[in-house]
């Protein structure tokens, strides 16, 4: 029998270095003794290899990266692909002020999102962003009148519905017909048609994004091929088309899965979609920031399951919940390299009172015991960003290490801050005693 697989992560940054897990030049152990566990921890290194592989692969066409902020919206992170040439795709008025704080340019920022309010529009004209990507009839009224009252133009790509089934978890999967986004594409020319007549609108180009975690570049070909059509279409009838904005999705290694080289990606944009002369925003998530980060968290206790040692981290499902959204595989591995080869099969769970926080069932593992840390990886990506309170448990912190150098980019919630937030209505503060007699006296 061949013997279990190990986790191991997938980003070089986070190696072991005489025994001890590092992020770059620092021991995590290190970071674990100062600020305290669980915490989040992202490195500058793979985000900046992860940015560089991607906009190398894309040096032969007019295409810009918009990088995804809903995957990771820490302004640290942020700050480092922005420095790296990094537009930002946002999907709130929340994402569009963290890209402005970290340093991305008003020209180089793309709004998307079903739901975008009077409010956030009206911010995102103000603030003088590249573009709005339109998801809808009357997301186009709301917008021209907004823009009217401002006496501005706003510039939009129409997001359609290309109807490619994208093929990863259904949760995620956004491209079909009957998914949320977008407007049908058999109704591309009309809609754009009726932008090009609103007031205060300016159609610029089309836009897409089928789905996350594609490990097939199959989906992708056939929704390019949709959108040249459509393109060709809408150009057809007269109108002016001159961005295209392909959304994000390039899927990450988490366990075994074999990612789409940019290369290949970048070779399929240039062959379906470049010829048509248009400028080309990509927004990668995911791909720039998934396997730059882990979750470190300690464990509080291993205990005799029915079937196997269960083991207790302090780390939650409310800190990192796509195991529990998305039945999704994260690796686990200790921060202390381990000594001997023997292994322990092993459920991996949250101290939340549901079966969901779970992490890892019968994963193995190798031998480890209270008061150890484990790191959690590919946590960069749709980790801290979908964090909750969940167990009036405080949100964790998350620390960006470069080089030898680390800073907690966001700080741990005292308990008083977190309860600050909260008021007990003045009638409800009645005394206890009389509260009591009065209950008493209903009964
Ligand atoms: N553009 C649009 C319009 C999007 O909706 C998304 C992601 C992206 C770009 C970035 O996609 P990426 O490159 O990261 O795949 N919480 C889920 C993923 C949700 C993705 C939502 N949209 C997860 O943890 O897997």
């Amino acid at each position: 029998m061949t013997p279990p697989k190990l986790d191991r992560l997938a980003e070089p940054a986070f190696a072991y270095r005489k025994g001890s897990l590092q992020a770059e030049g620092v021991p995590l152990a290190r970071i674990a003794a100062e600020i305290g566990t669980p915490f989040y921890c992202y490195s500058a290194a793979a985000l900046r290899r992860a940015y560089r592989g991607l906009a190398q692969s894309l040096t032969h066409l007019p295409a810009s990266i918009c990088y995804g902020v809903k995957a990771n919206s820490n302004p640290a992170v942020i700050a480092v692909l922005a420095q790296e040439g990094a537009g930002a795709d946002v999907v709130s008025e929340g994402e569009i002020r963290k890209a402005l704080a970290a340093g991305v340019p008003a020209a180089r920022i793309v709004f998307s999102g079903v739901g975008k309010t009077r409010a956030e529009l009206a911010f995102a004209l103000d603030a003088g962003i590249r573009q709005i990507n339109v998801e809808s009839e009357p997301e186009l009224e709301a917008l021209s009148a907004v823009a009217r009252k401002m006496g501005v133009n706003a510039r939009v790509a129409v997001r359609v519905n290309p109807n490619v089934d994208a093929r990863t978890h259904h949760k995620i999967t956004t491209g079909r017909r009957q998914d949320k986004f977008g407007i049908p594409i058999d109704r591309a020319v009309e809609v754009y048609r009726l932008a090009a007549g609103l007031p205060g609108i300016e159609p610029v180009g089309i836009a897409i994004h089928i789905g996350s975690q594609l490990l097939s570049l199959d989906p992708y070909r056939r929704a390019f091929k949709k959108v040249a059509k459509c393109v060709a279409e809408i150009r057809a009838a007269g109108l002016a088309v001159r961005s295209i904005d392909l959304g994000g999705g390039i899927g990450i290694t988490y366990r075994e899965e074999v990612p789409i080289p940019f290369a290949d990606y970048a070779a399929l944009v240039a062959e379906t979609v470049a010829p048509l002369g248009c400028d080309i925003v990509l927004e990668p998530g995911r791909a720039m920031v998934g396997n730059a980060g882990i979750l470190v968290a300690s464990i509080v206790y291993v205990k005799n399951g029915a079937d196997r040692p269960i083991v207790v981290i302090d780390a939650a499902m409310n800190d990192l919940i796509r195991p529990a959204l998305y039945d999704a595989y994260h690796p686990i591995v200790p921060l202390q390299e381990p000594k001997s080869r023997d292994i322990m099969i092993a459920d991996v769970v949250g101290p939340i009172c549901e079966t969901s926080d779970t992490f890892a069932i019968e994963r193995p593992l190798p031998v480890v015991a209270a008061g150890d840390h484990v790191a959690v990886g590919g946590a960069g990506a749709y980790g801290a960003v979908m964090s909750s309170q969940y167990n009036s448990r405080p949100l964790a912190p998350e620390v960006l290490v470069d080089g030898d150098r680390f800073a907690v980019t966001r700080d741990r919630p005292a308990y008083d801050e977190m309860l600050a937030h909260y008021r007990i209505p003045e009638w409800l503060k009645a005394e206890p005693q009389a509260r009591g007699r009065l209950q008493r006296g209903a009964a």
